[in-house]
């Protein structure tokens, strides 16, 4: 594919771990990339590490680039669009928006024409190109901006496409899910100081633990389940603590969960009507 000129509307920590991914897999040279924010600093650290182009103007990046990726703060979308809303042109540019709870149909309303559109739920482990990215498309879009996604995203980690009505749910479950895992690792550490060890060696001893766990299960490629049996001996001290998890409402209460971080992100879009 021809390296489209890419502008990060927002130079936030999410523009910043994409346009890293996209420099270190050489993907996307720098020249290629501009981007906007409204704090001089940001700009400034962001021309200095990555090379890239900078403005204050989000109407002249979005002139200037043909994929616009959206990347502030859901509060502050509404004005990024109504912005560059009279430059936005359906013959050239793309519109890939990382803000949650924004619907691709809203997005289109925003832009004001039948606009090419692609809603985006990264995760904070793009940081570290470990990210999990689900994405949808909205009307307009098809399978060249399928490819320009897959294109922007993988760099920093695996790219997923599915159903926009499924995108709450997306959210709640890697969207979110880093928090779930670093809230586990925060109850493990909390125990092992409990028993006697010190922070550093609980911290150390629940952090490779998650990882290792996390590594068998990307690379046996086996279930969870067969994993978590194959180390609950019977009458061993991991069956002792399943046990005691089992006779709680743990699973349900875990689950329930993340069925009350997706109806949120249901609460958040409803809140954000269509036009
Ligand atoms: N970080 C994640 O893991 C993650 C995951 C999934 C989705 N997202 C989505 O990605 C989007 C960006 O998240 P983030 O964590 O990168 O946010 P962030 O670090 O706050 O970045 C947003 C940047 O945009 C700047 N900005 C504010 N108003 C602006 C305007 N009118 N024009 C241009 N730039 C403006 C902000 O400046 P100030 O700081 O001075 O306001 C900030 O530098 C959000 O919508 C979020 O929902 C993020």
């Amino acid at each position: 594919m021809k390296q489209p000129a890419i502008g990060f509307l927002g130079s936030g920590n999410m523009a910043e771990s994409l346009i890293r991914g996209l420099q270190e897999t050489t993907v996307c040279l720098p020249e290629k990339i501009t981007t906007s924010d409204i704090n001089e600093i940001r700009l400034a650290y962001m021309a200095e590490k990555y090379g890239v182009q900078t403005t204050l103007h989000n109407r002249e990046l979005a002139q200037k680039c043909q994929v616009l990726v959206l990347a502030v703060k859901p509060q502050q979308a509404d004005a990024v669009m109504a912005e560059i809303r009279a430059v936005l042109d359906p013959e050239k540019n793309i519109l890939i928006s990382l803000v949650a709870g924004l619907t691709t149909a809203g997005l289109e309303k925003a832009g004001g024409l039948p606009l090419k559109v692609v809603r985006v739920m990264p995760n904070t482990p793009a940081r570290l190109r470990a990210g999990t990215t689900a994405f949808c498309l909205g009307q307009y879009a098809g399978e060249a901006e399928t490819l320009l996604t897959h294109m922007l995203f993988e760099p920093v980690g695996i790219v997923v496409r599915v159903e926009e009505a499924l995108m709450n749910a997306v959210t709640a479950l890697s969207g979110s899910g880093p928090a779930y895992v670093f809230h586990l690792c925060e109850m493990m550490i909390k125990a092992g100081r409990q028993m006697g060890l010190s922070s550093r060696e609980a911290e150390v001893l629940s952090v490779q633990t998650i990882l290792g766990a996390a590594r068998m299960l990307n690379e046996t490629g086996r279930p969870a389940a067969a994993l978590r049996a194959e180390v609950t001996s019977p009458g061993g001290t991991t069956e002792a603590a399943l046990d005691y998890l089992a006779a709680s409402d743990y699973q349900e209460i875990f689950i329930a969960a993340l069925h009350a971080a997706r109806d949120r992100g249901q609460d958040l879009t409803l809140s954000k009507p269509e036009e």
